[in-house]
């Protein structure tokens, strides 16, 4: 659904002054869906936050199941809980800062929408929505409202990304051509027990498979190395027989500044990550927490007449706890990237715009896949916009602390 020509979202915003607190008072947030990742990768930070300087509150909790209520009440004894959104929304929004969406990905845009509406900012779980439509009215409706929304882009959070994105910084391989990204898991992530734990095998919740899951990931990830947005995909998608949603899917993006081809699978032998990059001068191999660093330090046929060069190696370890799906480490790092875009009120900022094109670049994955593997340019508007090169994100350190925030 799309506002029509000169209209606008949710004209009548409630709380309109609410983000005008003081940022060095406690933020108030709430949870809608206290499954998986809300209970073992976004509770432990805010637990942490609450007892140490009160950065963050979490003062009230919905889920639609009632085991996971009594889940929510036993690890925050003093919030509300409530049995959805809209209940929630309607007792606490006037109390709230933030909204925190953990459900399934077919519901966050319904449920932004309404937060959005009561005046709060939204943190969202990738992807940030099922369709790319959904995603741009989220993000529109966000600048209607000057609400931030902020996408749950974890990845970049990762110790072993950051070692990468410092050895980018540092310029030794140069920019960044081509790269290959495998992300490989023997099943599909499971959602908690008391509900529906193959949700992600149900379209209908989900919205697909392995790219709708996982593909957000490997999108933003291929954005920051290859230094721009990419202009065309081609895809291929298979699903295994009785499944509703794929379970292996690959592309290749196009790039102003080169390729990237990516693979991803529910069905494979081994949990792992597997990231290549290639630059003129060098390339960087990830595999789960190990980086290496290949340099080349003489030319084809320097070495010997038609050798092929040499290159100097460097081996790192960054660990990432790649093992632990929850990625509870890296929510900390995160978290205080979406508190700096509230103290800047960076309503829909890079990160929320790339979201959209994760989404974008899925369901396009899709149409390719269906389509023969069609190579499909991207479209016109705010993907145009945002394909110009981009400056290299600085290295961030981790743990820093925001300034002018609690
Ligand atoms: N960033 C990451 O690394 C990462 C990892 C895992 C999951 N996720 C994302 O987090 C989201 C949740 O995944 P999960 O693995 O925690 O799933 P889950 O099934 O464990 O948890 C979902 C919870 O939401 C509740 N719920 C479902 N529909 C609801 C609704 N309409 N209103 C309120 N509550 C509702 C369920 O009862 C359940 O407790 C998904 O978007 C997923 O992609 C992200």
């Amino acid at each position: 659904m799309q506002p029509g020509p000169g209209e606008k979202w949710f004209p009548n915003v409630q709380s309109r002054g609410s983000n005008r607190r003081n940022m060095k008072q406690p933020l108030r947030g709430a949870i809608v869906g206290y499954g998986f990742i809300a209970g073992q990768g976004h509770a432990p930070t805010y637990a942490k936050h609450m007892g140490n300087g009160r950065a963050v509150e979490i003062t009230a909790i919905a889920d639609i199941c009632g085991a996971r209520r009594q889940a929510a009440h036993e690890m925050f004894p003093l919030a509300r809980v409530f049995q959805d959104h809209a209940s929630l929304l309607a007792a606490e929004a006037g109390k709230l800062d933030f909204l925190d969406i953990a459900t399934p990905p077919a519901h966050h845009a319904e449920i932004a929408h309404a937060a959005l509406e009561r005046g709060l900012h939204v943190l969202c779980e990738k992807p940030m929505a099922t369709t790319a439509e959904d995603a741009r009215a989220m993000l529109q409706h966000a600048r209607e409202v000057r609400r931030v929304i902020f996408p749950c882009h974890n990845y970049k959070h990762a110790p072993v990304v950051k070692v990468v994105r410092s050895i980018l910084n540092e310029e030794v391989i140069g920019p960044v051509h081509q790269v290959t990204m495998q992300t490989f898991r023997n099943t599909h992530a499971k959602g908690v027990k008391e509900w529906r734990p193959d949700w992600r095998r149900e379209r209908v919740l989900s919205g697909g498979g392995i790219a709708m899951d996982h593909g957000s990931h490997t999108f933003y990830l291929a954005f920051d190395w290859m230094a721009a947005y990419p202009t065309a995909i081609t895809a291929h998608a298979s699903t295994a027989d009785g499944h509703d949603t794929e379970d292996v899917f690959g592309c290749t993006l196009t790039f102003p500044t080169g390729v990237v081809s990516a693979h991803l699978s529910w069905t494979a032998g081994v949990r792992k990550v597997m990231y290549t990059l290639h630059g003129k001068k060098g390339a960087i191999r990830v595999e789960d927490e190990d980086v290496e660093l290949a340099v080349l330090e003489a030319g084809p046929g320097v070495v010997a007449p038609g050798s092929p060069g040499k290159w100097r190696f460097e081996h790192r370890v960054a660990p990432s706890a790649w093992m632990d799906a929850s990625h509870e480490g890296w929510f900390s790092s995160l978290f205080d990237e979406f508190r700096g875009a509230l103290a800047r009120s960076e309503y829909v900022g890079r990160d929320a715009m790339e979201a959209c094109l994760c989404v974008e670049l899925i369901e396009r994955g899709y149409r390719s896949a269906a389509e023969g593997s069609r190579v499909l340019d991207l479209p016109d508007g705010t993907i145009d916009r945002m394909a110009r090169p981009r400056a290299p994100r600085p290295l961030e350190a981790p743990g820093r602390e925001v300034e002018d925030l609690v």
